[in-house]
C-alpha cells in the first residue's frame, strides 16, 4: 500500500485521540509506517477498539509501540458479537488502556436494535465511571438519545467525530465533555461542523483521524493516517484565526489531560 507524505508544514506535536490501527488495511505494515510517523511529529495516538478481536489486536499494537494507547470496548455496530463488558474490563486493567471506547449509539445502519444499543451504552458508561476512565463516543444519525443518556450519566469524555449541531455542541460542552474534529472539516459538504469549529473553545478540542476512515481533503480515496492530522489542524487554524502550531498544541494539551497521559 502507497501512503501519502504530507509536506510538513508546522513543528508542532500531533496527538491523535482516535484511530484503528487494527484494521486489516493495516496488516503487516504497522512495523514501518508507525515508526516513520512518529519521527514526523506523531508524539502520542489513542488507537480504539470495538469488539473482543480488535481491542486485543489493539492492546498488542499498543505493547509494541510505546508512543501507541489503547480504548477499549464494545462498538454500537457490534452490538451481535460475543464480547462481554466482563472481559471488556478485564481488558481495561491493562496498563496501556487510557480510555472506554468506542461506544455509543449508530442509528444509520440496519438493524438497529435500539433499545439493545441503548443498554449497551449505558453499561459501558457505567464501567468507566467504576474504573475511574473516560469514555469515546460514536454517535450516528442518533444525537438525541446519544445527548440523553450522557446527560443522564455525565461521563467524562470525548464526542468522536462529531456530527451534530452548534445547539448539540453547546450542550455536550456544558457536561464538560471535549469534541472530537477530524478528517470531515476539510471536506466541502462538512455544511454545518465549521459553524460547530468557531463557536468551540479551543480548550475542548480534540484532533483526531479516525484512520484509515475519512482522509482528509486533498488525500480523499487514500488510507488515512495520523500524520495527516496537520491537514485537519490547517482547516482549523483557518476557521479559529490561529496558526497551525497553536491548535496543535492546544489539542496535545488537552488529550494528555483527558487521558491521563
Ligand atoms: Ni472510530
Amino acid at each position: 500500500m502507497e501512503f501519502s507524505n504530507i509536506t510538513k508544514s508546522g513543528d508542532g506535536l500531533i496527538f491523535d485521540s482516535h484511530a484503528h490501527y487494527d484494521d486489516e488495511r493495516f496488516d503487516g505494515i504497522l512495523d514501518e509506517l508507525l515508526p516513520k510517523i512518529h519521527k514526523m511529529g506523531v508524539d502520542k495516538i489513542v488507537n480504539c477498539g470495538c469488539d473482543k478481536k480488535t481491542v486485543i489486536k489493539s492492546l498488542a499494537i499498543a505493547d509494541k509501540f510505546p508512543f501507541v494507547y489503547s480504548a477499549v470496548g464494545i462498538h454500537p455496530c457490534n452490538i451481535d458479537s460475543d464480547t462481554t463488558i466482563d472481559q471488556i474490563k478485564e481488558f481495561a486493567k491493562h496498563k496501556k488502556c487510557v480510555a472506554i471506547g468506542e461506544i455509543g449509539l449508530d442509528y444509520y445502519w440496519e438493524p438497529q436494535k435500539k433499545e439493545a444499543q441503548k443498554e449497551l451504552f449505558i453499561k459501558q458508561i457505567l464501567l468507566a465511571k467504576e474504573l475511574s476512565l473516560p469514555i469515546i463516543v460514536h454517535d450516528r444519525e442518533a444525537h438525541g438519545d446519544t445527548l440523553s443518556i450522557l446527560k443522564q450519566y455525565n461521563p467524562k469524555g470525548v464526542l468522536h467525530s462529531f456530527s451534530g449541531s452548534v445547539e448539540m455542541a453547546e450542550e455536550i460542552l456544558n457536561l464538560g465533555m471535549y469534541i472530537g474534529i477530524g478528517g470531515v472539516i476539510t471536506f466541502n459538504n462538512a455544511k454545518r461542523l465549521p459553524d460547530v469549529v468557531k463557536m468551540l473553545p479551543l480548550d475542548r478540542l480534540l484532533l483526531e483521524t479516525d484512520a484509515p476512515y475519512l482522509t482528509p481533503v486533498p488525500y480523499r480515496g487514500k488510507t488515512n493516517h495520523s500524520e495527516m492530522i496537520y491537514l485537519t489542524a490547517q482547516k482549523i487554524a483557518e476557521i479559529k484565526g490561529k496558526n497551525l502550531n497553536e491548535i496543535l498544541e492546544i489539542s496535545h494539551n488537552n488529550s494528555s489531560k483527558l487521558f491521563n497521559l
